[in-house]
């Protein structure tokens, strides 16, 4: 059975205790593809307030033939914890040779991904495609509780439909399958982000499980955060792509919200993104830089009024240095709306 407990503290965050891991507070990274690497981790762990950061998810084939130095996928520092690492697991045959791997690595959580609708992704029956076969989940999930005595986490959605008993089956399921922790993106599988969240159901799952259910999904500012807390009751919360856009938004609502002591961020944008260019080219190799700087870029332009500028200009740039000269030109004439 999964050994998550509660511990209220005088101030309003329930410190989080899983196994041997306090997320302190209870503010998650979301795991990203092609985002959350060790550049961006580093950005968001220096401004504080994030109680666990998080890798991309993983393909738990491939996981155990990666080079730890290289790719990518893989690199992190000292300054990345705690840690969870994300998998993205097919089959039971999977589970061991990935889970040992994550101990080699020096993983400090584990969590299953059973929420990416990608359709790369669904045709391999990973992610939410897992969902429609909970036989298969029960056996990953006991299988990896077995192997490891790490926290061990899912990620889910809401499903392909409403159903209040499928649903309420799963996460009962993976809880007494030994989950330590369910993190909910509150969409169905084939809803966008256009579509405002369902945080109304995650307050659902909440009455269901006695683990803790930490919710996901649309959250941009600290009063996101409060608002999203107050309605669904959750012991915590995950950000995403606001954290993309605002690396220091943890740091806000852990400040604001759970009154930690960190100080005020200080933010001046185009030094985080110089910073965040200076981690892509000291950690990874040429080739696997300026992919990752445009998909940063993507989300971290909306902090400013003609964003779409900066975007557009770093996307068509041939290079890592010529799109650190135009996003340059771009931030000495552009205020951000933060300024
Ligand atoms: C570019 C991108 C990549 C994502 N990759 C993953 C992933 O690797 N694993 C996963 O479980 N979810 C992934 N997600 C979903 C996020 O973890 C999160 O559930 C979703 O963005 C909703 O949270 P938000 O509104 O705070 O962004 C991804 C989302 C985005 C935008």
């Amino acid at each position: 059975m999964a050994e998550a407990v509660l511990s209220e503290r005088s101030d309003p965050s329930p410190e989080l205790q899983l196994r041997s891991l306090s997320i302190d507070p209870p503010l998650f990274l979301a795991p990203m593809a092609g985002l959350t690497h060790s550049a961006l981790r580093q950005i968001i762990a220096g401004y504080g307030g994030v109680g666990l950061l998080s890798t991309e998810m993983l393909a738990a084939r491939r996981l155990p033939t990666e080079n730890p130095r290289l790719s990518p996928w893989i690199i992190r520092t000292d300054a990345e914890r705690p840690m969870s690492w994300q998998l993205l697991i097919s089959g039971v045959a999977e589970v061991r040779p990935a889970i040992n791997a994550l101990h080699r690595l020096g993983a400090d959580a584990i969590d299953l991904n059973m929420g990416c609708p990608a359709p790369a992704v669904s045709r391999v029956g990973a992610g939410a495609k897992l969902m429609e076969h909970p036989d298969e989940v029960r056996r990953i999930v006991a299988e990896a509780r077995c192997l490891t005595g790490l926290p061990l986490t899912a990620k889910i959605r809401l499903g392909n439909e409403l159903d209040e008993g499928k649903l309420r089956a799963f996460c009962t399921m993976l809880q007494g399958e030994g989950i330590d922790l369910i993190s909910v993106h509150a969409r169905l599988n084939h809803e966008s982000f256009a579509r405002a969240p369902r945080w109304e159901w995650v307050g659902k799952i909440k009455q269901w499980v006695t683990i803790p259910v930490i919710v996901n999904g649309g959250v941009f500012s600290v009063e996101d955060a409060r608002n999203c807390l107050q309605a669904t009751g959750a012991d915590g919360l995950m950000l995403g792509r606001g954290a993309v856009i605002r690396p220091w938004l943890f740091a806000e609502i852990a400040r604001e919200i759970y009154g930690c002591p960190i100080e005020k961020p200080v933010v001046v944008l185009s030094e985080l993104y110089q910073r965040f260019i200076d981690l892509l080219t000291e950690l990874y190799l040429p080739e696997r830089r300026l992919g990752r700087l445009k998909e940063f870029t993507h989300y971290f332009a909306r902090n400013y009024q003609f964003g779409h500028l900066l975007a557009s200009k770093v996307q068509s740039s041939l290079s890592v240095e010529e799109a650190r000269a135009r996003a340059a030109d771009f931030f000495s004439r552009n205020p951000s709306l933060h300024e």
